[in-house]
């Protein structure tokens, strides 16, 4: 299965309606907490929007712009292959910004609600997240759909390590800057990140997976089973057009399991949803978590 933003086919099967965005007012809260209390089964869908609130831009907005790139297009095998310099900036820029930032009061309830009520309920939490910012608030059971800015990959021997080096090499230092008015991006190849095993030598690329390729089969098995045995899911801070994430929720939600969607405004899921909860999650998530 690969990741992609959602096309109309899929659209039309998983979504009642996609076009209008209707308006809807903000649900019962007293209601959802008392369905999560007899809940055994819970799974936290997340995406870019629970990270806002700790300084880290979504892809939607003015966030959505790294000096004059769109970011998903550089978030791309092609954009790689143009420009490794390129994408390598952009992502040294990312790693710095999430490194800096601290996880929010919503990735903190989540983590405290994963400790609280394991083992008695299964709480498991799919992100579309890179930032690393959920493991870092202390969720343990995480599934990182998109892979992690912290992570490499080489190009060559496929080797997958952890990497949280600042810069992550020499040639990095001091670039990245997001000013619109930089053009282009320099630094040659031989300079970039390589794989250390001397057999190898090859390019390392960040270990995400970018828009057009394959989510990890593992992650990808274990995020399906989870959705298919919950009984209510939490979906936080995802514009859901981001496929596959984007249609977990809708066919949750189609096959009886009750789904709460956290987010600033409605998004194309929001009319297949049970509740609706509109706000900075930093805000609406403790107060639906809390006791
Ligand atoms: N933090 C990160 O790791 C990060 C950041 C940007 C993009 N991405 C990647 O970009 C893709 C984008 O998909 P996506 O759906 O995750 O994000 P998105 O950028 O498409 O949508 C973000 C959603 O969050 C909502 N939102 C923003 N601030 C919020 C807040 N304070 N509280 C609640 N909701 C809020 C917005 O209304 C929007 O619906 C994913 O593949 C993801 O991997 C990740
Ligand atoms: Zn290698």
């Amino acid at each position: 299965m690969y990741l992609g933003f959602i096309t109309t086919l899929q659209r039309s099967k998983f979504f009642n309606s996609v076009t209008i965005m209707c308006a809807r007012t903000s649900s019962d809260m007293t209601k959802f907490k008392e369905t999560l209390k007899s809940a055994k089964n819970v799974v936290f869908l997340s995406g870019a929007g629970i990270s806002a609130e700790s300084g880290i831009p979504t892809f939607r907005g003015d966030g959505g712009f790294w000096r004059k790139y769109q970011a998903s297009a550089l978030a791309s095998p092609g954009a790689f292959k143009d420009s490794p310099s390129l994408v390598w900036e952009f992502y040294h820029y990312r790693r710095v910004v999430a490194a800096k930032a601290q996880p929010n009061a919503g990735h903190l309830a989540v983590a405290k609600y994963e400790a609280k009520h394991t083992p008695e309920k299964t709480v498991s939490v799919i992100t579309q997240n890179v930032d690393g910012l959920h493991s870092r608030a202390g969720t343990k059971n995480l599934l990182e759909l998109h892979g992690n800015l912290y992570k490499t990959r080489c190009t060559k021997c496929k080797e997958v390590l952890d990497n949280t080096d600042n810069p992550i090499c020499e040639a990095l230092a001091n670039r990245g800057a997001p000013d619109v008015n930089i053009v282009g991006s320099d630094i040659p190849v031989k300079d970039l990140p390589h794989c250390k095993n001397n057999k190898c030598k090859g390019l390392l690329r960040p270990h995400i997976v970018w828009f057009g390729e394959n989510l990890q089969p593992e992650v990808l098995e274990k995020a399906g089973e989870a959705m298919d045995k919950c009984d209510v899911c939490l979906v936080i801070g995802t514009s859901s057009v981001v496929y596959p994430a984007a249609i977990y929720a809708p066919q949750a939600a189609a096959r009886g399991a009750i789904v709460a969607e956290f987010n600033l405004e409605p998004t194309p899921g929001t009319p297949n949803f049970h509740y609706y909860f509109e706000g900075p999650c930093g805000t609406t998530l403790p107060k639906a978590l809390s006791d």
